[in-house]
C-alpha cells in the first residue's frame, strides 16, 4: 500500500470531503491479512493500545497524530522513522493506507474523531468513555450504522475471560436471584489521582493548543490543562466517565442489563485541591428495573475514592439470594444456601410459653438444631485467569479479528453508549444536585 503523505488540508480547506475519498473497502479479509492501523492521541493509553494491537500479529502502525510534538517524536522512537506523523488527525484519516484507527485523545474529542474516521472509511477502536457529553452519543451510533464500519469502545473488561466466566456463572443461576451489585475503585497515589507529569518542552511551539481545545471553551495556553485534562470538565468526564464507565461496561456484559432507570450521585473534592473542578470522592446509586431473560430489579452502588488511605483496589460484588460473586483480579463465588429453618428468639417469653413454643417448633422441625452454622454451610469456588493473561490485549485481538471478518463486536457504539450514558448522567446528578431519570432502551435522559 502507498504511504505517501497527502496534504489534503492544503487543498480541501477545513471540510471533511478529502478523507471520504480515502475509503478502505470494508470487505472481509483472511485471518492473517495485514491490518494497517493509525493512532490518534499518542499519550499513555494510546501508546499502550498501539503496543497491544501490534502484538496481535499482522498489524502494523503506519501513522500517528498528536497535538504535542514530543509524543510524535516518541512514536517514531518506538515504532520507526517510517511512521507518518502529524499534529492534525485529519491528515491521518486522509491516508488510504490506514485501515483502522485507535483513538486515545482526551474525552472531548472522541465523538468528533470517531465520526470523521468512520466517514473516512476507517474502522475505529475508541477509548472509553465513548463520548464526553450525553447529547453526543446518538450521532456515533448513527455513524456506525450508516457507514457499516467496525467500531469498538476500549473498555477491555468486556473481553476479559474472568468476566466471561462471571457471566457464565451468573447466567447459570449461581447466585440465585440477583438483588444488588456493589463496585468500587479506590486509589491512594498522586498518579492515581491524575497528577501526571508535565514535560519541560511543553511550549506553544511544540503544542497545537487550538487543536487540543477543539470545541471546548477558549482558554489561554496552559500545559497543565493538556497533560492533566482529566481534572477539567471542559475536556474530561470526571471519575464517573473515567472509571464508572468501566464498571458499567463489565457489569452490563455479565448481567445483560441495558442500564438504570434512575441515577443519583454524590461526592466532593476532599483532598486533591490542585485547581481541578471535578470531585475526588464520588458515589453513584442506580435503580435497575427487571429485564426479561436477563435480571430481576436490582440496585447498583458505585464508588470511587482517590484518597482512601489504604491499598489501591477495585472490584465487584454481585449479591443474590443464593450467594455472592466477587470479581476482582480473579473471581470468587461464595454460595450460602438460604436457611431451611426459621430459628427462634424466645428467651424474653415466660418459661411456660418458651416450653410450649419449643414443643411446637420441634414438632415442625424435628431433626435439626437451628444453629446458623449447621443450617447454612458456605461453599466457595475461585477462578483465576492464567498467569500473564491480559484482557487489554484480548480486547485488541477481538477488534482486529472483527476488522478482518467484518463480524460485529460486542462493545459497539450502542453498548458503549449504554455504559457511558449513566456514567455521564452521574455527573449531571452531582453538579445539578438532582435525581436523573434515564431510559436504557432509547438511551435518553
Ligand atoms: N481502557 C483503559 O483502561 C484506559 C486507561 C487509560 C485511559 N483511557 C482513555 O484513553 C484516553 C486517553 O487517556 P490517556 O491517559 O492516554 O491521556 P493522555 O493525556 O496521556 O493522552 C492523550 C493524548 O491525546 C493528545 N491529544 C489531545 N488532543 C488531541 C487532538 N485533537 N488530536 C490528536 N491528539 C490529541 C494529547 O496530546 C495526548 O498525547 C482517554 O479517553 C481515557 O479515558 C482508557
Amino acid at each position: 500500500m502507498a504511504t505517501t503523505r497527502r496534504h489534503f488540508l492544503a487543498t480541501a480547506g477545513a471540510g471533511m470531503a478529502a478523507p471520504l475519498m480515502a475509503q478502505s473497502s470494508g470487505t472481509k479479509r483472511g485471518t492473517n491479512d495485514q491490518v494497517h492501523i493509525a493512532l490518534i492521541g499518542a499519550g499513555g493509553q494510546g501508546m499502550g493500545d498501539c503496543a497491544a494491537s501490534q502484538r496481535v500479529g499482522g498489524v502494523k502502525l503506519v501513522a500517528v497524530a498528536d497535538v504535542y510534538q514530543g509524543r510524535l517524536e516518541r512514536s517514531r522512537e518506538l515504532w520507526g522513522k517510517d511512521v507518518f506523523i502529524s499534529r492534525d488527525y485529519r491528515e491521518v484519516l486522509a491516508r488510504p493506507d490506514v485501515d483502522a484507527v485507535i483513538i486515545g485523545t482526551p474525552d472531548h474529542w472522541h465523538q468528533r474523531i470517531s465520526i470523521d474516521a468512520m466517514k473516512a472509511g476507517k474502522d475505529v477502536y475508541c477509548e472509553k468513555p465513548m463520548v464526553q457529553r450525553l447529547e453526543m452519543g446518538a450521532a456515533v451510533i448513527e455513524a456506525q450504522k450508516s457507514t457499516g464500519r467496525i467500531f469498538q469502545v476500549g473498555s477491555q473488561r468486556v473481553s476479559s475471560i474472568v468476566y466471561l466466566k462471571a457471566r457464565e456463572l451468573y447466567r447459570a443461576g449461581a447466585i440465585g436471584e440477583l438483588n444488588m451489585i456493589e463496585a468500587w475503585w479506590d486509589r491512594n497515589s498522586a498518579i492515581g489521582a491524575w497528577e501526571y507529569s508535565i514535560p519541560p518542552d511543553a511550549t506553544p511551539e511544540n503544542i497545537d493548543w487550538d487543536r487540543f481545545l477543539g470545541s471546548a471553551p477558549k482558554h489561554e495556553f496552559d500545559p497543565v490543562r493538556l497533560f492533566r485534562w482529566r481534572n477539567y470538565r471542559d475536556y474530561g468526564t470526571g471519575v464517573a466517565g473515567d472509571l464508572f464507565v468501566h464498571l458499567f461496561s463489565g457489569m452490563h456484559m455479565i448481567t445483560g442489563a441495558l442500564g438504570p432507570r434512575r441515577v443519583y450521585a454524590s461526592g466532593g473534592l476532599r483532598f486533591w485541591k490542585d485547581g481541578r473542578d471535578v470531585p475526588d470522592v464520588f458515589y453513584g446509586l442506580y435503580d435497575y428495573e427487571a429485564r426479561e431473560g436477563s435480571h430481576p430489579a436490582f440496585n447498583l452502588a458505585l464508588r470511587v475514592n482517590f484518597v482512601d488511605g489504604g491499598d489501591e483496589n477495585s472490584g465487584f460484588r454481585f449479591v443474590g439470594s443464593e450467594g455472592i460473586l466477587s470479581v476482582e483480579d480473579g473471581l470468587k463465588l461464595q454460595k450460602t444456601p438460604r436457611e431451611r429453618e426459621p430459628g427462634y428468639t424466645i428467651d424474653t417469653f415466660s418459661e411456660a410459653v418458651q416450653r410450649e413454643f419449643l414443643a411446637g417448633y420441634r414438632e415442625k422441625y424435628p431433626k435439626r438444631e437451628p444453629t446458623l452454622d449447621s443450617m447454612r454451610p458456605a461453599e466457595a469456588e475461585a477462578f483465576q485467569a492464567p498467569d500473564g493473561y491480559d484482557d487489554h490485549f484480548h480486547h485488541h485481538q477481538n477488534f482486529i479479528a472483527a476488522v478482518r471478518s467484518r463480524k460485529p463486536v460486542v462493545e459497539d457504539a450502542t453498548f458503549g453508549f449504554r455504559a457511558a450514558g449513566p456514567a455521564l448522567l452521574s455527573n449531571v446528578s452531582y453538579f445539578e444536585r438532582r435525581i436523573c431519570p434515564w431510559d436504557p432502551e432509547t438511551m435518553k435522559a
